[in-house]
């Protein structure tokens, strides 16, 4: 790379930071509170730290005792954020009209980081603009050109494992999403340059809440954790934008199947992504993508290693290569242990959902950990049954892990095929037993297994 291109990439991330900063933009309308559906009376920072720390036992006890449909206030300022619980609800405001429902407002404060045309933080016709051109990417002749490389990798992950090996799932799944991520999706495989990006891309996705609320501060950026973030992310910008240009000028550009290869060409003359718009959609799939998957595949092995006879059934399936079944044990994991606890969308106008009457400017959005905890969806919901998703599906939008509407997670099925593939190598190799009881607990946006779903392979 040339020191002119240095100088050019610094100079994008320098302008990143300064338009996305302090984040949030610009604020929303005030909200008027009157009528909301019921909840607590408590100060305003405890109901947020029930919410942000302890939600899976604050959500379900807010829904025991007010019922379907309830409002918490949070920080900043005490804005409501109300929440419903029956699949209707959900329909509803997944069906919502996206000019009114905005869901980017709500992570903004992922802007530094993914930038402002992440499809994750844009709205309205610019989110649908951006949706169209990564979509293809993500079809399902995409999705099948993907797999071989998805297979190799967890191919290359299983056979570092000895039998025996009592290691955290979570872990080795983290490790084993992340190459795919950069494989797959960056369609790296120059190892000198996987192993500088490796590092970077880590420190990204571990980046903390307490970092990103500081972003508002340019000066805090001179000190500690904030000046390790900042150096990281020209660090990492610098080499995906060295591997952008290099990629625009592959011969082999139209063959290849990679995810970056397939948004470069995306759209049609004229309207195409940009390198600045290429950067941030990549840096969203990684941080979107990687843990996500890695969560759901952690809590999968704890499960089936916690059950003789499912554990049975799974490498039955994955002997025979039926991935529907595996899939099915993917989604009921989701189920029981949702990766996402919720979605939210932001008012833009005063709109009506299950009956009540909402303010501009309140924020609402269906709970998935309520909705998969509901005996009238699930029966029996505390039991780990993949049977419920062979041949049939639990009750429409009972069942959503990936959100809903025009912002349904994209990666969805690209989750369900790693997933797949991932057990099918590791139950084909090995039998699974979960060395103790885990919980979930609260990672950033995410729940993650909190001793990381401890399995011996054997
Ligand atoms: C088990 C794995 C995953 C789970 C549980 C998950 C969950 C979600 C959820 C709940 C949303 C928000 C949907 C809404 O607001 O209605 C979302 C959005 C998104 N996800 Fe995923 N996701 C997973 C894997 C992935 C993967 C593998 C990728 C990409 C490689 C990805 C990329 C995205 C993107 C780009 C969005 C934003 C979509 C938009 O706003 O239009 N996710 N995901």
């Amino acid at each position: 790379m040339t020191s002119l291109e240095q100088t050019d990439t610094a100079d994008l991330t320098a302008r990143r930071f300064e338009r996305m900063r302090p984040f949030g933009g610009e604020p929303g309308p005030t909200v008027d509170s009157t009528g909301l559906p019921p909840g607590p009376h408590w100060p305003v920072w405890m109901q947020s730290v029930g919410l942000l720390r302890f939600r899976h036992r604050f959500v379900p006890h807010m829904w025991r005792r007010y019922g379907d449909v309830f409002t918490v206030r949070i920080v900043p300022g005490g804005r409501p954020l109300v929440l419903f619980t029956r699949p209707e609800h959900a329909k509803e405001i997944f069906a919502g009209d996206p000019e009114v429902f905005h869901a980017g407002k709500g992570n903004a404060i992922l802007g530094p980081i993914m930038g402002e045309h992440s499809l994750l933080l844009q709205d309205g016709a610019e989110h649908k603009r951006a949706r169209a051109l990564l979509m293809p990417a993500f079809n399902g002749q995409a999705l099948r050109g993907y797999r071989g490389l998805v297979e190799e990798v967890a191919r290359d992950e299983v056979a570092r494992w000895r039998p025996g090996e009592e290691f955290r799932s979570l872990d080795r799944m983290n490790a084993l999403t992340l190459e795919v991520i950069l494989r797959v999706v960056f369609g790296v495989t120059d190892e000198s340059r996987l192993a500088r990006l490796r590092p970077c891309v880590n420190r990204t996705v571990n980046v903390s809440p307490a970092v990103l609320l500081g972003w508002g501060y340019p000066q805090l950026q001179r000190f500690g954790p904030w000046k390790r973030t900042v150096e990281n992310a020209y660090r990492l910008d610098e080499l995906i934008y060295a591997e952008i240009r290099e990629r625009r000028r592959a011969a082999d550009l139209t063959d290849r199947s990679d995810v970056l290869s397939r948004l470069i060409l995306a759209g049609t003359d004229g309207d195409r992504l940009t390198d600045e718009e290429l950067r941030d959609q990549l840096v969203t799939l990684l941080l979107a993508g990687h843990e996500t998957t890695a969560t759901a595949l952690a809590w999968a092995l704890y499960e089936l290693g916690s059950d003789p006879s499912q554990l049975a059934r799974a490498r039955e399936a994955a002997r025979q290569g039926d991935d529907a079944y595996l899939e099915a044990v993917l989604k009921e994991s989701m189920r029981l242990h949702p990766v996402i606890p919720m979605v939210v969308r932001t008012l833009m106008k005063p709109v009506t959902v299950a009956g009540w009457h909402l303010p501009a400017g309140a924020t609402v959005g269906p709970s998935i950990l309520v909705n998969h905890a509901r005996a009238d969806s699930h029966p029996d919901p505390e039991r780990f049954d993949p049977e419920r998703f062979v041949g049939q599906s639990p009750p429409v939008n009972s069942w959503i892990p990936f959100g809903g509407g025009v912002r349904r997670c994209i990666g969805a099925g690209f989750s369900l095929m790693e997933g797949a593939a991932v057990l099918r190598e590791v139950l084909t190799t090995y039998a699974v037993t979960a060395t103790g009881p885990d919980v979930p607990k609260v990672r950033n946006i995410t729940s993650v297994p909190r001793r990381g779903a401890r399995v011996r392979v054997g």
